[in-house]
C-alpha cells in the first residue's frame, strides 16, 4: 500500500477531521453490508420492503423479526482493526467527528467517543406512538413488543426508507463537515442521501478528501486520495504510519 508523505502530513497536521462510515466498515466484523443482507429466509425481500414505515404498518411482525435476526448476528460481532484505528486517530486529532450510517454500535465498542449515528441504533427501540426510547424490552412471541409507558407498538430505533434522519445528529454532522480540513469516506457506497452529499460539502470548503472502499464508488473521481481495499487493513496502516 502506498501512503504518500503528503497524506501523512495532512493526517498529522489536521485540526478537524470528519469521518463518515458505512456498512463496509463493519464487513470484517462479520456483518453483511446493507446491500448484501438479504440471504436465506430474507432473500425473497428487498430491503425497501422490510425497512420502511409502510412495511411495518402492513406486517409489523415480519419487520420486527428481520431486525431481531440482524440483532442476533450482532451478538457475536466485535470491532475489527479498522474500528480501533479510528479510535486511535481520534486520540491523535484535536477535533474529531465520526459520522456513521451503521446501526451496529461497533464504533463505540472500539472506543470512539464523538460519534453521530445518522441511521439510529439496532440495540434501541422506540415507541411508534409516544416516541419514548428504550434499550430493554420484553419480546413477544406472537407479535411485536409493546411500550411500557403507553402500550403502543415498539419499533427499532433506526431510520427507514422514506423517513427523515434524526435532526440533531444531522445538524451536528453538517456543522462538523463544513468546518473540517480532512474528510474520510469509508466503506460506504455513497448512494444514500444526505450522507452521500457530506463529502461534496467537505470538498466545497477545501477539505482534503480520502476514500477507503473495496471498490470505486461515485465519489471516487472527486477524492484526493483513494485506497482500494479493506478498511480493516488500510486504516491501521494509516494510523501506524502517522503516529507509529
Ligand atoms: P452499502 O452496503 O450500500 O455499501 C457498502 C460499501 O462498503 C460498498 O461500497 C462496498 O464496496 C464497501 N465495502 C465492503 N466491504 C468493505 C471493506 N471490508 N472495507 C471497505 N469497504 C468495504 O452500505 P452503506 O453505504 O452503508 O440505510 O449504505 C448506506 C445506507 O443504505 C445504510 O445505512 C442503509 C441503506 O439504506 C438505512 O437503513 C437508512
Ligand atoms: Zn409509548
Amino acid at each position: 500500500m502506498n501512503i504518500s508523505a503528503e497524506l501523512l502530513s495532512f493526517l498529522r497536521g489536521a485540526s478537524r477531521v470528519v469521518v463518515l462510515t458505512g456498512a463496509g466498515a463493519s464487513q470484517e466484523s462479520g456483518l453483511r453490508t446493507f446491500r448484501d443482507s438479504q440471504i436465506g429466509l430474507w432473500a425473497q425481500y428487498r430491503p425497501e420492503e422490510l425497512a420502511s414505515p409502510e412495511a411495518f404498518a402492513r406486517d409489523p411482525k415480519l419487520v420486527w423479526d428481520w431486525y431481531a435476526w440482524r440483532r442476533e448476528a450482532l451478538k457475536g460481532a466485535r470491532p475489527n482493526p479498522g474500528h480501533y484505528a479510528l479510535a486511535e486517530i481520534e486520540k491523535n486529532t484535536p477535533e474529531f467527528t465520526l459520522i456513521t450510517q451503521n446501526v451496529d454500535g461497533l464504533h463505540r465498542m472500539a472506543g470512539s467517543r464523538n460519534i453521530l449515528e445518522l441511521h439510529g441504533n439496532l440495540q434501541r427501540v422506540r415507541c411508534a406512538d409516544c416516541s419514548s426510547v428504550a434499550d430493554v424490552w420484553d419480546e413477544d412471541a406472537e407479535s411485536t413488543p409493546r411500550c411500557a409507558k403507553c402500550g403502543g407498538r415498539l419499533r427499532p430505533d433506526v431510520v427507514w426508507f422514506g423517513e427523515s434522519l434524526p435532526l440533531d445528529q444531522l445538524e451536528k454532522a453538517v456543522k462538523a463537515t463544513r468546518a473540517c480540513d480532512l474528510y474520510f469516506s469509508i466503506g460506504t457506497s455513497g448512494v444514500v442521501q444526505p450522507a452521500a452529499s457530506l463529502a461534496r460539502a467537505a470538498k466545497s470548503i477545501g477539505a482534503i478528501l480520502v476514500e477507503i472502499n473495496a471498490e470505486p464508488t461515485p465519489l471516487t473521481p472527486a477524492v484526493d486520495f483513494f485506497f482500494e481495499g479493506k478498511s480493516g487493513e488500510i486504516l491501521p496502516a494509516l494510523a501506524q504510519a502517522a503516529w507509529g
